[in-house]
This record gives C-alpha cells, sequence and structure tokens, in this order.
C-alpha cells in the first residue's frame, strides 16, 4: 500500500515568540509543501528517505512498544527526529505498528522558520494514520503535531501545527493546553516575498534565548509581549476591515519588538532594510530568527522583483508565494 501526504509552510505574520506566552499570532499557510510518501513493508522497520532534506539513511525498528531509532550520521537533522516522533505518537494511539518505506521532500527550505518541522510531523502523521486504516481530522492532526514538536524540540505553541493542518490565513492562540485556531480571510490580493539565509540557531534554542531574557527583565518583557499583542489585534482589525495596504507598518513595528527580543541578527536586518529600500511596505523576520526568514510585503506585484533582487544584493535567496487554503492533504496512489 503506498499513501500520500502533503503539508504546507507556514510564515507568521504577527506575533511568534509571544505566541509562546499565550499571547495571540497571526499566521498563514503558504503554497510551498512538503510530501511525505509512505509504502508498507513486510518487516516491521521504518526505513527514511530523504532525498533533498540532507539527511542520509536513518532505520527505524518497531518491537511492540519500544521503537528504536538507529543513524549512521551522529548528527542526525532534526527533520528524521520528526517524522519518528510522528510515527511514534501515530502508532501509540492506534495501538498498531507496521513496517513503512518513508521518503520526504521539500518544496522549501528546510529549518529556516518556515514551519517545515511540524510539516514534516503533520504529513508523516496524516500518511502513516491513513496507512493504519485511521483519518484525522485538522484539530486531532494539529494536536498531534504539537504533541511531536514537544517531544522533539521540548517547547511549541501548536501554532505551526494548527496553521499546517487547517491551512489558510488563521489568528491563533495557545489558551491553557488548547489551540484555539480562527480562520481570516484578505480581502484583496496580498503579494508576499519570503527571503532566507542559513538559521545560527534552532528554534527550541531561540525560544530558549527569549526564555532567559524574560527571566532576567521579567517586566521589560512582558510589555515588549504586550505591545506584539497590540500589533496582532490592530492587524487582525486591519485584515477584517480590508486594509491591507497598511499592514507593513505594523510588520516593521513587530520587527523591531522581535530584535529588542534579542532574535534579529545583522543578516536579517539587512535583509529587511534592503527588502524596504526596494518598495517591500513592511518587512519583518518570520519564524523563531537568528537568521532564517524574512517576510515582505508589498502593495503592488510589480514590486516582487524588485525586492527579490534586492535581497539577492545581499546574499539571501527568494520566492515570491501566496497564502494556502487546503492545509494537509492525503490520498492513496
Ligand atoms: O521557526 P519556526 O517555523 O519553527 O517557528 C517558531 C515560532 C515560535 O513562535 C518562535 C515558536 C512557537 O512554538 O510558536
Amino acid at each position: 500500500m503506498k499513501v500520500l501526504a502533503t503539508a504546507p509552510g507556514k510564515a507568521t505574520l504577527f506575533g511568534e515568540h509571544s505566541v509562546v506566552y499565550g499571547r495571540p499570532a497571526i499566521a498563514m499557510a503558504i503554497n510551498r509543501r512538503v510530501t511525505v510518501e509512505l509504502t508498507s513493508r513486510k518487516d516491521d522497520k521504518a526505513v527514511l528517505h530523504f532525498p533533498d532534506v540532507s539527511v542520509k539513511g536513518f532505520t527505524l525498528t518497531f518491537k511492540g512498544e519500544a521503537i528504536t531509532a538507529k543513524t549512521n550520521k551522529a548528527n542526525a537533522s532534526q527533520a528524521a527526529g520528526y517524522v519518528v516522533e510522528a510515527i511514534r505518537t501515530v502508532a501509540k494511539r492506534l495501538g498498531d505498528y507496521r513496517g513503512v518505506n518513508v521518503t520526504v521532500k521539500s518544496e522549501m527550505p528546510v529549518g529556516a522558520g518556515l514551519g517545515t518541522s511540524a510539516a514534516v510531523a503533520i504529513a508523516t502523521a496524516a500518511a502513516y494514520s491513513e496507512l493504519l486504516g485511521k483519518r484525522f481530522d485538522g484539530p486531532a492532526l494539529s494536536r498531534i503535531g504539537r504533541e511531536v514538536e514537544l517531544r522533539v524540540q521540548k517547547v511549541s505553541s501548536g501554532m505551526d501545527s494548527s496553521v499546517i493542518a487547517l491551512g489558510g490565513l488563521v489568528e491563533f492562540q495557545l489558551k491553557g493546553s488548547d489551540l484555539v485556531a480562527h480562520p481570516l480571510h484578505f480581502k484583496e490580493e496580498m503579494p508576499m516575498v519570503l527571503g532566507y539565509c542559513p538559521r545560527i540557531s534552532t528554534t527550541a534554542q531561540s525560544v530558549a534565548r527569549v526564555a532567559q531574557l524574560r527571566d532576567r527583565n521579567i517586566h521589560v518583557i512582558e510589555k515588549v509581549f504586550d505591545s506584539i499583542e497590540q500589533v496582532v489585534l490592530e492587524a487582525k482589525k486591519k485584515i477584517v476591515g480590508g486594509e491591507t495596504a497598511s499592514l507593513g507598518e505594523l510588520m516593521n513595528i513587530n520587527q523591531g519588538l522581535l530584535s529588542a527580543l534579542g532574535v534579529s541578527t545583522l543578516k536579517i536586518e539587512e535583509m529587511v532594510y534592503a527588502a524596504r529600500k526596494a518598495g517591500a511596505s513592511g518587512a519583518k523576520l518570520t519564524g523563531a530568527g537568528m537568521g532564517g526568514s524574512v517576510l515582505c510585503l508589498v502593495n503592488s506585484s510589480t514590486l516582487t522583483k524588485p525586492v527579490a533582487l534586492a535581497l539577492s544584493t545581499v546574499g539571501a535567496e527568494s520566492f515570491v508565494f501566496e497564502p494556502d487554503y487546503s492545509g494537509v492533504r492525503v490520498q492513496h496512489v
């Protein structure tokens, strides 16, 4: 049996990091996807292939409740960890273990703040549960995705998982352990460019950095979170009211506040300023930061090329994207 699942990446428009502390955020699924293909095996192994995700041979063996993962690379990339934990979580929930060949492909850079880890986890969970004869709905996959992220990276607001499982533009808030996601809609075309550069920290390290800063300066950082929350609320009003042309200014304010949290870098700032100079009405880091991706909003599609060019002059790669409204998809092939 062969099952294919695809899941979109995501870009956070407003509110990353403060979302970990229960503040609201706005994020959207993007039209770049990861694909996870599963084929049944006769034995009880799960063999992982990552042709374009730069993780070499990885073997996982199921033995009843215990699952052992063996890799020939001491430092196997995190992507493998998300696959392993997604299979483990679904197998445990359904009380069923079956050997599979897993192939993961990505249309976007992995580990650049575009939610690829959550996308890999959710696509794997959707495909593996389908193979075991069960189809989870979007909210259930969001929860499984967060569970996987918590196991691998120890912290997760659940925002990435919710946006990726559900698709579209989403206002998200973690309330206790509830993942609360409300759909939003852009009333007009929203041309956007994503620039990216290598990250110098993982998501978990960036989140830990903010946590330490907050511990040392709790009253100051809580005020920064309050300001980010206010930015999110103003942005929501603008999206609902169709005043998206003025969202850029709020993105720029959010970038300043992320800088105050210590997760921007010189390279990110160079990308942000290059994009703004080339005509982006707003540019901010998106995701955990410390390198990674910069989201650039332009008020006319004629500006996407100059912005992409400006990003390349500071050494960043880029692509133009649109929101994706379909979330995770799964099919038998
Ligand atoms: O960099 P990414 O795509 O892993 O996004 C992380 C977003 C954070 O708000 C920093 C963490 C979280 O769990 O929401």
